[in-house]
């Protein structure tokens, strides 16, 4: 399996705090926010990691990865505006065909451990996975029909949710994600959407899901970020740090003890 993290968009609804700077530096917790999906994505064990993201801060990025994540060699690709999430995982379609991918948005902060689920996966033939967590605001979401213990709908933001199951961030694709993205049309808001995605494989009848049991929340409001940032307080910080390579751990040690007290 491949990793994909898309960390790409203008993060207006972080605004001012991403005036300057890519949404996915501006810190949750102790660190910044990139780093939960990033260990999301490193604990499936990928055999590679892939970042698309784009803007005047794409070097940001791969800077700030660079120095704090000696052990992964990433591949880093240029998302020139942001047409949305489909359109951003186009862009390493050649670099990770024929895998299967795991794909996480780079504001998605998940306490589970998701390696069995993509263990699981892999062996299987299905086309996809998607990860669904009830919310009290599925409004904010792609939201999730289900009858007969099938996905059959979803829906981006409804304005009428059919459930409370949000979609959460976190994907898992066969490699025809990208001849499915060819063939997508802009939405009304002139995106190409995931959900559209989505919708084909549950169309071939080839979609799975599993229900999140652990906390997730996006970090990409004012709103949701604050509640990150209680969460990850409560451990998730700490183990992240806890996972970082041993050259960076003694890095972190030397320039800032405090973060280890
Ligand atoms: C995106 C997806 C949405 C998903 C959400 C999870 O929304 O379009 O389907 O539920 O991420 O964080 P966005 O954050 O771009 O509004």
């Amino acid at each position: 399996m491949k990793g994909v993290i898309l960390a790409g968009g203008k993060g207006t609804r972080l605004f001012p705090l991403t005036a300057v700077t890519n949404k996915h530096l501006i810190s949750v917790g102790n660190l910044p926010m990139i780093e939960y999906p990033l260990c999301t994505l490193r604990r499936l064990n990928p055999e590679s990691i892939s970042v698309v993201t784009g803007g005047e801060h794409f070097q940001d990025i791969a800077r700030y990865l660079g120095e704090m994540h000696p052990e992964i060699n990433f591949s880093y690709h240029y998302q020139k505006e942001a047409g949305g999430i489909a359109q951003a995982l186009s862009f390493v379609g050649s670099f990770v065909k024929p895998k299967k991918i795991a794909v996480v948005l780079g504001d998605n902060i998940f306490e589970n451990d998701f390696q069995k689920a993509a263990i699981e996966f892999e062996k299987s033939g299905l086309g996809a996975m998607l990860f669904l967590k009830q919310v009290n605001d599925p409004e904010r979401f792609g939201v999730a029909e289900i009858k007969k213990g099938r996905i059959v709908f979803i829906e981006e933001k409804p304005k009428r949710p059919k459930s409370n199951l949000a979609v959460t961030g976190l994907y898992f694709y066969d490699s025809s994600v990208f001849d499915k993205i060819k063939r997508l049309k802009p939405s009304k808001r002139g995106e190409l959407e995931i959900s559209h995605v989505n919708q084909m494989y549950i169309d071939e009848g080839r979609m799975d899901f599993c229900i999140v049991k652990g906390y997730w929340s996006d970090a990409g409001t004012i709103v949701s970020r604050m509640a990150c940032e209680k969460f990850v307080k409560r451990g998730l910080e700490r183990q992240v740090v806890n996972s970082f390579p041993k050259e960076t751990i003694s890095l972190l040690k030397k320039l800032n003890p405090d973060l280890f007290v």
